[in-house]
């Protein structure tokens, strides 16, 4: 049984990883902006909510003292990358370092590298050299897109063709290799069990590449309400992600910058620790049929500060 702070453990991501930790009986503490975002949290057995600016390096020391793990997470699609992915990283290796912990997961994203197409991959980058510099205990883990209940992917695209009779698409061919959040948080607890996942970086996919244009049909058809696809040339995907930017959309120009180059797992298996990975089919029409996607919505409004 550990004691393990999670920084950026109050979203999606984190939320599957809290629940596979606390049925191991590992005791956590999650660090947020805003305590009330965290409710869901509150309610496990053995977490423990903290309302703190985690960007101050004497509160991030303070956050680890007594702690024997971080797991770090926070990750934004918009805003300043560098400050979230790249000096974020930088203080957490040095807060830890002060506090005395050694080991650190750190949750990256496939594609991450200096010379990657978009500001958001190459902060993640900047972010995985400050912790391998730092020579602590560290295990990075990649992950393609992210799928489950409560996503920002497959739910906003079942729910947009929910609205709408034609949706253009940008980028149709885009290619992904999607992983389930629960294999996600799989990986990181068999990092934490496995010590010879320290310096490792690890690539996390699904069993399956997808072009972007199946994975939107695919959700609208699983969720009973499916619009027809135009896909946009590369100009008209580059207009409609500016034009999106602008009116806060759930796309920038830097999405399409990613969305570039495949983002896929160069070798197989991919997941790491011989853990299966999950086909997209076995669990998508759990949380997208029956309007359960609903639910992910909230996750819009609540970022649209709705
Ligand atoms: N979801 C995917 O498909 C996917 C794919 C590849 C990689 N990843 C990576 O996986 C990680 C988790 O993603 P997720 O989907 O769980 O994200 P999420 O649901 O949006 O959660 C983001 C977390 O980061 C924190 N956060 C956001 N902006 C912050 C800021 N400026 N300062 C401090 N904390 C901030 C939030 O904390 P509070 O709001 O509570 O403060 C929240 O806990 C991220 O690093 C992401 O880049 C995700």
């Amino acid at each position: 049984m550990s004691k393990i702070l999670l920084i950026g453990g109050t979203g999606f991501v984190g939320t599957a990883i809290a629940r596979q930790l606390t049925a191991q009986g590992h005791i956590l503490r999650f660090a947020t902006r805003r305590r009330d975002r965290a409710k869901h949290l509150i309610t496990l057995p053995t977490a423990e909510v903290v309302e703190a600016n985690v960007h101050d390096p004497r509160v991030l020391e303070q956050l680890m003292r007594d702690q024997d793990v971080v797991i770090s997470l926070v990750g934004i699609l918009r805003g300043n990358f560098m400050r979230a992915h790249a000096e974020l990283p930088e203080k957490i290796a040095a807060a830890a370092k002060a506090a005395g912990v050694r080991r650190i997961v750190h949750i990256s994203a496939l594609g991450a590298a200096a010379d990657a197409p978009s500001a958001y991959l190459r902060s993640k980058a900047a972010g995985e050299e400050a912790l391998k510099r730092s020579e602590l205990d560290v295990t990075i883990l990649q992950p393609s897109v992210i799928f489950g209940q409560g996503d920002s992917f497959l739910t906003l695209f079942s729910s947009i063709q929910a609205c709408v009779p034609v949706l253009p698409l940008a980028c149709p061919n885009a290619q992904f290799q999607p992983v389930w959040v629960e294999d996600v948080a799989a990986a990181v607890v068999h990092s934490l069990a496995q010590s010879e996942s320290i310096g490792q970086t690890y690539a996390l996919g699904g069993p399956r590449t997808y072009a972007l244009k199946e994975l939107v049909a695919y959700a609208g058809a699983v969720a009973g309400h499916r619009a027809a696809i135009i896909g946009l040339p590369a100009p008209l995907s580059y207009l409609q992600a500016l034009a999106m930017e602008i009116v806060g959309g759930p796309m920038t120009r830097d999405n399409y910058y990613s969305m570039q180059k495949p983002n896929v797992c160069a070798q197989a298996p991919s997941l790491p620790f011989g853990l299966a990975a999950t086909p997209l089919e076995a669990v998508a029409p759990g949380y997208l049929r029956d309007g359960r996607w609903r639910a992910g919505n909230d996750r819009f409004r609540e970022h649209a500060r709705r």
